[in-house]
């Protein structure tokens, strides 16, 4: 499955395999597109991502738990490293200020 990752220079697609997180296939490609500083352990909240469209797969508690940690009260924002996307997802990397 393919998601793509919306950029001021451009659209670019990245494959996501089976039981990958969005987070390890975007850093497959690139580990500079995206900030983790957790390394993909759901303790930081820097792989966020806004989704634009598409599903972005079903929210474990964990993240959830993160989210509430961080006030993140928007739907459309999730943590990359915890999603494993569903279908036909295109979203912008949001880096950490
Ligand atoms: S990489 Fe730290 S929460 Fe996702």
């Amino acid at each position: 499955m393919s998601v793509t990752l919306h950029g001021a220079g451009g659209d670019v697609t990245v494959d996501v395999t089976p039981g990958q997180s969005l987070y390890q296939a975007i850093a497959a490609r690139d580990r500079g597109m995206i900030t983790a500083l957790c390394g993909g352990c759901c303790i930081c909240g820097t792989c966020r991502v806004r989704i634009l469209e598409g599903d972005s797969g079903p929210m474990g508690p964990d993240e959830a738990h993160l989210r509430r940690q961080l006030a993140i009260t928007d739907p459309a924002i999730r943590l990359a490293c915890q999603m494993r996307p569903v279908c036909g997802l295109r979203v912008d990397i949001i880096q950490p200020e």
